[in-house]
C-alpha cells in the first residue's frame, strides 16, 4: 500500500467509527427525541476541544453472533475536553451501537479515563444511555461495572464526579451514578432503576410505568437519587458547565475564585427581612439572594426534601457551599430526608476546599412514629457529623429560630463553626416559648383562676428570657449581633479572615461515619 492508500484507509475506517450504529441507528436516536453520543459532548464541551481517545478499540467477544461483530468504539466515546477553558475527562455512552450495553472493552475504555482524571487532576463526567450489562459477554461485562464501581469510589473526593442519565440506566449500572457527586436528569428521557416494569410485574404482580417508577421526577423528587432536574438535553449541558464554575479541578486545588464580584440585585434589608410574627413562614432563598454575589445561586436537589435548601453561590468572588433551612416547607424542620441531603452536601464541599455557610431558622427535628421509625437518630446524626468532621472554613448566620437539637445540629459554635452571627430576631433555646412554658409553669398555669392568659403571660415570661440571642451571646456561642442589613458585609470580611484557616485532624484511618 502506498503512503495516499494508507491515509485513506484510516480516514475511511474513522469516517465509519465515527457513525456509532449507522444512519439508520443514529435515525432512530433522533426519533426517540435523544441526542447522540458525539451531539452531546459537543454540547457539553468548549467547541472543538474534544480529545478523543480509543476509538479503534475493539471487543474480543465470541458467544452469540459476537465472533467478528464491529461495533463503533464499542459503543462509549471517551476522552477529554475543556468547559469554560479547563479541562474534563469524559465518556458517553452510544446508544446507537447495541443499545450503548456494556461489554469489557466498552469498560475498559471508561476505566481508562477514570484513572487519567484521578491522575491528571480533572472533574470527570459520565454521560449514560444504555441497556446495561451486554448480555452476550457474561461475567466480562458485570466485571466491568465492578472496575468502574470500584475507581467511581477511590475518586471519591479526589476529584468531582458527575453523572447525566440520557436513557436508560438499569440493573446494577445505576450505581455508577450512585456513587458519585452529583446527578442530572432529564424530564422524559431519563429512567433509573434496579429492577423495570416488567420483571415487577413479575414477582410481585405490581404495574407501574418506567416513566413512574424510576423517571426523572420520581428521582428528583421522590428517592433524592437526582441532584438536577431539566428540561433538555441542552439545559443539562448547560447546568453541568454552570456547576462547574464553582468547583475545583480537583481535591489538591482551592475553587475558581470570580474577578468580577457582582452585588446582590436585592441587598437585605433590616426590618423586613423577617416577618414580624414569629409563626409566620417565608422562603429562605430570598435571604440567600440578597446575600450572594448578583444573586446567582445554584440550587442542588430543588425538588427534594424541601424543607431544607443546599446549594452553590460566591460571596466576594468565592465559591460558598450554602445549607439553609427553609421556614416555607414543613416550617424549616429537620426530618430524616433533609438530614441525608445536608450531610452529602457538607461532605461534598468539605473533600473540595469549599467554605460552609448556614443559615438557620428550624424549630428542630420532626417529631412523630414515622420519622423515629425511619431512623431519624441516625440519619439526624449524619448531619451531626458531617458538620463537626467538616475543616473548611464555617460560618453560620441565625436568623430565627434555633431550638434544641436543632441549634447544636445546624453548624453551632459546637460543632466547629469559626464564626456565628445572630440576627436581632433569634431565639436559641431548648424549645419553643410555648412548649417549655407548658412544662416548666405547669403548676402555675393549671392552678390558677384563669389558666388561659396565665399561660400567655408564661409564654410571655419565657420568651423574654431566653428567645433572643443575647444569652448564647452572653457565653460566647455567638460572635456577633448584627442588622440583617450588615450580613454579606461581615461575612466578606469573615471570609476574608479565614482565608488560610487551618485546623489539626487527628490521624486515624477513617470515621465511621452513620450511614
Ligand atoms: C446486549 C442489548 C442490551 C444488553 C439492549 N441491547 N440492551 N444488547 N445487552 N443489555 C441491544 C438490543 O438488542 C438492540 O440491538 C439495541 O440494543 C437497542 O435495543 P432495543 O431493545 O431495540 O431498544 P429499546 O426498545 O429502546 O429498549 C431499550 C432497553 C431494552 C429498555 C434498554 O433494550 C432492554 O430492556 N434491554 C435490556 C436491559 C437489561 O435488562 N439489561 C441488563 C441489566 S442487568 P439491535 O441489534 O436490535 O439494534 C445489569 C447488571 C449489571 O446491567 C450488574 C452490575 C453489578
Amino acid at each position: 500500500m502506498t503512503i495516499i492508500e494508507k491515509i485513506n484507509e484510516f480516514l475511511s475506517r474513522t469516517s465509519r467509527l465515527m457513525k456509532g450504529g449507522g444512519e439508520a441507528s443514529l435515525e432512530k436516536q433522533k426519533k426517540r427525541g435523544k441526542m447522540n453520543a458525539r451531539e452531546r459532548l459537543d454540547a457539553l464541551l468548549d467547541g472543538d476541544s474534544f480529545f478523543e481517545i480509543d476509538l479503534f478499540v475493539e471487543h474480543t467477544a465470541k458467544d452469540f453472533g459476537m465472533k467478528g461483530k464491529q461495533l463503533a468504539g464499542d459503543g462509549v466515546v471517551t476522552g477529554f475536553g475543556r468547559v469554560n477553558g479547563r479541562s474534563v475527562a469524559v465518556y458517553a455512552q452510544d446508544f446507537t451501537v447495541v443499545g450503548g450495553s456494556l461489554g469489557k472493552a466498552h469498560a475498559d475504555k471508561i476505566v481508562k479515563t477514570m484513572d487519567s482524571a484521578g491522575e491528571m487532576g480533572m472533574p470527570l463526567i459520565g454521560i449514560n444511555d444504555s441497556g446495561g450489562a451486554r448480555i452476550q459477554e457474561g461475567v466480562d461485562s458485570l466485571c466491568g461495572y465492578g472496575d468502574i464501581f470500584f475507581r467511581n469510589t477511590r475518586l471519591s473526593g479526589v476529584v468531582p464526579q458527575i453523572s447525566v442519565i440520557l436513557g436508560p440506566c438499569a440493573g446494577g449500572a445505576v450505581y455508577s451514578p450512585a456513587l458519585t457527586d452529583f446527578v442530572f436528569v432529564v424530564d422524559k428521557i431519563s429512567n433509573m432503576f434496579i429492577t423495570g416494569p416488567q420483571v415487577i410485574k413479575t414477582v410481585l404482580d405490581e404495574e407501574i410505568s418506567a416513566e413512574e417508577l424510576g423517571g426523572a421526577k420520581t428521582h428528583s423528587g421522590i428517592t433524592g437519587n437526582a441532584h438536577f432536574y431539566v428540561m433538555t438535553e441542552q439545559e443539562a449541558f448547560q447546568q453541568i458547565r454552570k456547576l462547574l464554575s464553582f468547583l475545583p479541578l480537583s481535591c489538591s486545588e482551592k475553587p475558581p475564585v470570580m474577578e468580577d464580584i457582582i452585588p446582590p440585585k436585592n441587598a437585605l434589608n433590616s426590618t423586613d427581612v423577617i416577618p414580624a410574627d414569629r409563626t409566620k413562614p417565608y422562603c429562605v432563598k430570598g435571604i440567600i439572594k440578597g446575600i450572594i454575589d448578583g444573586s446567582d445561586f445554584l440550587e442542588v436537589q430543588e425538588r427534594y426534601a424541601r424543607n431544607i435548601v443546599i446549594g452553590f453561590g460566591r460571596i466576594d468572588g468565592k465559591t460558598v457551599g450554602i445549607i439553609a433551612n427553609q421556614p416555607q416547607f414543613l416550617a424549616g424542620v429537620l426530618d430524616v430526608n433533609a438530614s441525608d441531603k445536608a450531610a452529602r452536601f457538607i461532605r461534598f464541599c468539605d473533600a473540595f476546599n469549599i467554605p460552609l455557610l448556614t443559615l438557620v431558622d428550624t424549630p428542630g427535628y420532626l417529631p412523630g412514629i414515622d420519622q423515629e421509625h425511619s431512623g431519624i437518630i441516625r440519619h439526624g446524626a449524619k448531619l451531626l457529623y458531617a458538620y463537626s468532621e467538616a475543616t473548611v472554613p464555617k460560618l453560620t448566620v441565625v436568623m430565627r429560630k434555633a431550638y434544641g437539637g436543632a441549634y447544636v445540629a445546624m453548624c453551632s459554635r459546637h460543632l466547629g463553626a469559626n464564626f456565628v452571627i445572630a440576627w436581632p430576631s433569634t431565639e436559641i433555646a431548648v424549645m419553643g416559648p410555648e412548649g417549655a412554658a407548658s412544662i416548666i409553669f405547669k403548676k402555675e398555669i393549671s392552678e390558677s383562676d384563669d389558666p388561659e392568659s396565665m399561660k400567655k403571660k408564661m409564654v410571655q415570661k419565657y420568651e423574654d428570657k431566653f428567645a433572643n440571642p443575647y444569652i448564647a451571646a452572653s457565653r460566647g456561642y455567638v460572635d456577633q449581633i448584627i442588622e440583617p442589613s450588615e450580613t454579606r458585609e461581615t461575612l466578606i470580611t469573615a471570609l476574608r479572615l479565614a482565608k488560610n484557616y487551618k485546623t489539626n485532624v487527628i490521624k486515624r484511618r477513617h470515621g465511621n461515619m452513620p450511614v
